[in-house]
């Protein structure tokens, strides 16, 4: 048999027609395609199963020209295949994109502060309502400002109730009250001064339901001119009302003992459980046990070159974790510091 004069023309306008239907199909369709010229009875296959009828030279014409038409539709399947693919990617991500601009609903709860900031911040700005400014001083702290700068001597036995953490052989130590940052303020600017110091304070104690190593004060410090006890007592009475909307209740000062402060006094209020009766929040004393304070110690003055002579200033200290106890009843000071949620999520 010989090949027609237009033999090797037809396959090229074949596959030239091929390639163009290729380029328009789907995936079903390109194997239809594959099956119509490749399969058993396909067309090309057909052709290559003639070749005996064709002379040897022939043969090799036919085959050859066959044998490209087959791989360039079949790399042109594959090249559609892969086109399909991504066309399919592109489809699905279209289909799958987040407009966050539209989102204005947000799936997490809402957070809360935790109850000791809370309480910090409302003491905060309770005081400020007083007219205090607040102020804030380093964690990590020298003797001088922790204790010397406070009445404190070096080798004074006042310092085991204080005991703290040593840094840098014994260079600086961690603060075990926010006073030092008075010290700090007082150093800066001369009077009159009216300020607390929020912070958290470090003592080396072991824990307890009502101790713990790492707690946060706030403490307040006045000096002026002609500044009495009666200013400290009517300060904190304020604070106390303002704070604990408690104006029924008693107040009592009860005379104590700080290096830094004389005279010194410890401020309790009249249980507000039982109101003085006597329960089990009080343990049946009848009061609780709120702060610390006194009149600035002339010698903390003298520290910051301060005139004693001519300035007398307040000062108190409360125990932030303390109030939040009797706040929100909590009875182990432990507790805030767990991180269990199910402790945290009641506030
Ligand atoms: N700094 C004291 C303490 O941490 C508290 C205090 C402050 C007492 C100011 C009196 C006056 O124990």
């Amino acid at each position: 048999m010989k090949i027609g004069p237009f033999f090797m023309d037809n396959i090229r306008l074949i596959v030239n027609e091929v390639v163009k239907k290729i380029k328009n199909s789907d995936n079903e369709m390109l194997e239809s395609v594959r099956s119509e010229y490749f399969g058993k009875n396909g067309i090309l296959t057909k052709i290559l199963k003639s070749l005996s009828h064709y002379s040897i030279e022939d043969r090799k014409k036919i085959g050859f020209e066959t044998n490209k038409a087959k791989a360039i539709l079949e790399s042109e399947i594959e090249k559609r295949k892969e086109d399909l693919k991504k066309a399919l990617i592109v489809q699905k991500m279209e289909k799958e994109k987040l407009n966050c601009s539209s989102i204005f609903y947000f799936p997490f709860s809402k957070g809360s502060f935790h109850p000791i900031v809370q309480t910090m911040q409302d003491i905060v700005l309770a005081f400020k309502s007083l007219g205090f400014s607040v102020a804030e001083g380093p964690e990590i702290e020298t003797d001088w400002y922790n204790f010397e700068a406070l009445n404190i001597p070096k080798s004074h036995p006042v310092k085991d109730v204080q005991d703290t953490f040593y840094l840098d052989g014994m260079r600086s130590l961690l603060r075990t009250h926010t006073s030092p940052g008075q010290v700090r303020v007082m150093e800066k600017q001369d009077p009159p001064i009216k300020v607390i110091v929020p912070g958290r304070v470090y003592r080396n104690e072991a824990s307890d339901a009502s101790h713990s190593s790492t707690f946060h004060q706030i403490e307040g410090l006045r000096v002026d001119k002609n500044v009495t006890f009666l200013d400290l007592k009517v300060i904190l009475t304020k604070f106390i009302h303002k704070f604990f909307c408690c104006g029924e209740l008693d107040i009592r000062f009860r005379p104590s003992h700080f290096q830094f402060t004389e005279p010194s006094a410890e401020v309790d209020i009249q249980c507000f459980s039982c109101k003085g009766r006597g329960c089990k929040i009080c343990k049946n004393s009848g009061w609780i046990e709120m702060l610390g304070c006194g009149m600035v110690h002339p010698n903390v003055l003298k520290c910051v070159n301060y005139d004693s002579e001519l300035y007398t200033g307040y000062a108190f200290g409360i125990g932030v974790e303390r109030i939040a106890m009797l706040r929100y009843k909590v009875d182990d000071i432990r507790l805030f510091y767990e991180n269990d949620l199910r402790f945290l999520k009641q506030f």
